[in-house]
């Protein structure tokens, strides 16, 4: 049974009209080692820590602000949101269809809440913290192609045209704010495309970029803006010692107009000075370690990398069930064709680079989780290319071979043939990105060992189940299985009003 939403009765929670105030009993463990005779034995005893979370439930009026606005996901994503809130249905081949937000987490996925005269009893997962309504979201964004929503849209070739047609009069006045370029971090073939460019020193391109967001502010009247970038992959920036290695270094880079900046690293320069939190969805590494203590220090939500919308989505579903039963994956080839821009942009090497690194790490922590199958620095190989394919556009074709060793040296070979147009899987979970990164800076909270509540820490861990290389604080684990990302952000947002994580232990009826 759906339920619509619901109320947690508990003395551990309290709903007033500025929060919600709940007390939560973190049962962890604890690891001790002890050396005997060369061989380590160790005990895991477990513990119970008692947190506070406080979560702010008023939901402010969110603007959102795309870097990358007027390509295939940001005319996409911005199209979806409008289509959703003017209820708009078109024609298509086959039926009459209506706007939808399939394929986001926070609007379409649902949650359990247990168990009713022998139901299970589900709610949508939006439901279980006051989180702001999509259609409500204010866009706009930077883009160093002058072409207007409405047109971007056409070019983007996502949309069925009847849709188009009803959109463009909402779309048409929609320009995106000229961007930062600089062919040296992108691939050549974009050059045609940057007629839309700010000017001057990278200095004076953050200012200008901090500039545009108060003005997007105050001209729209919202109380919060989150940054993103959906902007073509950049090549990756050397991290060099003296250049962009510590805060101090960053800056006195900046003043210097150094080279190695990269684009993607002054927006998000400019976010963090505003405290405006920032979102990176492509691969490069605009987070150098200049850039990540400069968030830290600021305490100015950071997260990333690079969305998670299929062919890696579907590896940390599919390794992680391999390793998880006990089968051995020893050879993982993906093939990727598609014919979109971001497609084009990846045809130079230095960019596919970018998406190559990004797409390598994802089945690391599964592989490190299974000391029978594997041995100590064991990995299965793992390929993966991508080629540009004009003619399929958006339609991005996915083909995958996962080889595993499995019970007395058989083998069992795994194919997958995934098409799919790429903005629509990614535009929802930009959604959720920006849904989540906004929630997130309401909550605060307390371990029962800390003076005073503090927000999440600035690296945003809890974005994991959406990056395909998830961005986390330096000494933290990395975890890329999904069904583990995404326990990890609903026991956090069940923590928020005091409930359990789910357990799916059901002893009620054992
Ligand atoms: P796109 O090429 O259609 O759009 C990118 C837009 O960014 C273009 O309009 C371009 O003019 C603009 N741009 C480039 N550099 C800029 C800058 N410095 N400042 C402002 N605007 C700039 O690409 P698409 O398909 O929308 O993808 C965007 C990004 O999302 C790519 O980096 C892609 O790798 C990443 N991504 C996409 C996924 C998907 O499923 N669609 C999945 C994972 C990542």
């Amino acid at each position: 049974m759906f339920i619509e939403n619901f109320k947690v009765d508990s003395p551990n929670v309290k709903y007033t009209e500025s929060e919600i105030h709940s007390l939560y009993n973190y049962e962890t463990t604890e690891l001790v080692h002890e050396n005997k005779n060369g061989t380590y034995q160790w005990t895991v005893k477990p513990k119970t820590v008692k947190y506070e979370f406080k979560t702010d439930v008023h939901v402010p009026k969110l603007g959102v602000m795309l870097v990358g606005w007027g390509g295939n996901n940001g005319s996409t994503l911005t199209g979806g949101v409008i289509a959703n809130r003017e209820g708009i249905s078109w024609a298509t081949k086959d039926k009459v269809q209506q706007a939808n937000y399939f394929g986001s987490l926070t609007q379409a996925s649902s949650i359990r809440v247990g168990s009713f005269n022998g139901e299970e009893i589900y709610a949508p997962f939006k439901s279980l913290l006051p989180m702001v309504n999509p259609d409500d979201i204010v866009f706009g964004g930077w883009d160093i192609s002058k072409m207007n929503l409405a047109d971007a849209m056409a070019r983007a070739r996502v949309f069925d045209i009847d849709l188009q047609k009803q959109l463009r009069p909402y779309m048409e006045n929609m320009v995106p704010l000229p961007g930062i370029y600089d062919p040296d971090f992108i691939a050549a073939n974009q050059g045609a495309r940057a007629n839309n460019v700010i000017k001057g020193t990278k200095k004076e391109q953050v200012q200008q970029i901090i500039k545009d967001m108060r003005e997007f502010k105050e001209k729209n009247k919202v109380d919060k803006v989150v940054v993103l970038w959906t902007a073509n992959t950049e090549r990756y920036s050397n991290v060099i010692v003296g250049l962009n290695d510590t805060v101090e270094n960053l800056f006195a880079s900046l003043e210097k107009n150094e080279a190695e900046i990269s684009p993607s690293t002054l927006y998000a320069i400019a976010c963090i000075l505003e405290n405006i939190p920032f979102i990176n969805g492509s691969p490069q590494n605009t987070f150098v370690p200049g850039l990540i203590d400069l968030a830290i220090q600021r305490n100015s939500l950071i997260g990333g990398d690079d969305f998670k919308s299929g062919q890696t989505k579907m590896k940390s579903v599919l390794v992680d069930f391999l390793v998880g039963a006990g089968i051995k994956p020893t050879s993982i080839v993906s093939y990727n064709h598609l014919g979109n821009n971001d497609g084009m942009n990846l045809s130079a090497p230095q960019t596919f680079r970018s998406k190559e690194i990004s797409k390598s790490n994802v089945v690391d922590d599964m592989v490190a989780s299974n000391g029978i199958l594997y041995e100590p620095g064991e990995h299965p190989d793992h390929v993966v290319v991508i080629k540009y394919v004009p003619y399929v556009g958006d339609s991005k074709r996915a083909m995958d071979e996962y080889t595993s060793e499995i019970f007395m040296g058989g083998t069992n070979t795994i194919v997958l043939h995934n098409t799919c147009e790429d903005s629509l899987l990614a535009a929802p979970i930009i959604l959720d990105l920006v849904l989540l990164a906004e929630l997130s800076t309401r909550i605060q909270l307390k371990a029962e060992t800390e003076g005073k509540f503090h927000s999440f820490h600035p690296v945003a861990t809890i974005l994991s189940y959406l990056s395909k290389a998830p961005l986390v604080p330096p000494g933290t684990p990395v975890v890329n299985a999904l069904s583990k990302q995404r326990a990890m952000l609903e026991n956090i947002m069940r923590a928020c009003v005091g409930l359990a994580p789910e357990n799916n232990m059901i002893l009620e009826y054992k």
